[in-house]
């Protein structure tokens, strides 16, 4: 289980996240919400060492990750995929991949093969260039690339954004097969909160940086005083 303690984290004057607190069960997808600006992409670099929070604590299992260097998140088996499906471009598709392996400090085949499997647009794309690639398939390649160093928890921020609907329905409907398959856990940053609640078991609403409530995905979905106030749908 990865948990948050107040987790307070500032840009100089600005206070982007203040002492927020919720767990994200394992083998669970735990859906963050809120408008632009709302602090989510501060939380998820906040949990992955990307920035130091001003106080508060982030517990995977109940060890103490938050003064640990981001380099050293993959291999204690939390992975961070950002906004932006920042790719190579000039490598092919299974060099990007691979450089997901080295940032873990392993290279195993048998990961190769586990993505290749989960993606196969990837697999008959692995010697292309990965500017080749559609908006969705770089979506692709860019969660690929943080399962090869298996992790136990995937951090996903608005992994949606820009993409057809059709394709954000394949690769969420993917999402979920890998967390009931294998019981990753998933923290999944999205503005789109309709669709990440149909994948979600749960639900965190962050406004101005502050949480306003945490309750199982059904529940948000059905609540439209919320909806209309923070989820825009
Ligand atoms: N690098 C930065 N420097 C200063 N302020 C920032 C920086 N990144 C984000 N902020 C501010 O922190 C707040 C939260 O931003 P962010 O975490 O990006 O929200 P979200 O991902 O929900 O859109 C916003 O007010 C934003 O302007
Ligand atoms: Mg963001």
């Amino acid at each position: 289980m990865l948990e948050v303690h107040d987790l307070t984290t500032s840009y100089g004057a600005v206070r982007a996240l203040s002492e927020v607190s919720f767990a994200a069960p394992s083998g669970q997808v735990t859906a963050v919400l809120g408008a632009n600006g709302a602090g989510k992409t501060t939380l998820l670099r906040t949990i992955s060492g990307l920035v130091r929070p001003r106080s508060g604590r982030v517990l995977l299992d109940d060890r103490d990750l938050t003064r640990t260097p981001t380099e050293q998140m993959a291999a204690l088996g939390l992975s961070h995929v950002p906004e932006g499906r920042g790719v190579i471009t000039e490598l092919t598709v299974e060099e990007n991949l691979r450089l997901g392996g080295l940032g873990a400090g392993r290279f195993r085949p048998a990961d190769l093969d586990r993505v290749f499997a989960l993606f196969p647009v990837l697999a008959d794309r692995r010697r292309a260039t990965a500017h080749v690639l559609s908006g969705g398939e770089r979506q692709m390649l860019v969660i690929g690339r943080a399962l090869m160093a298996d992790p136990r928890v995937l951090l996903l921020d608005e992994p949606s954004l820009g993409l057809a609907p059709r394709v954000v329905a394949q690769i969420f409907a993917l999402l979920r097969g890998l967390v009931t398959a294998e019981g990753l856990t998933v923290v999944l940053v999205e503005q789109n909160a309709r669709s990440a609640l149909s994948i979600a078991d749960h639900g965190v609403v962050l406004n101005l940086g502050r949480l306003v409530v945490r309750a199982k995905a059904s529940v948000l979905a059905a609540d439209e005083q919320l909806r209309h106030a923070y989820l825009g749908f």
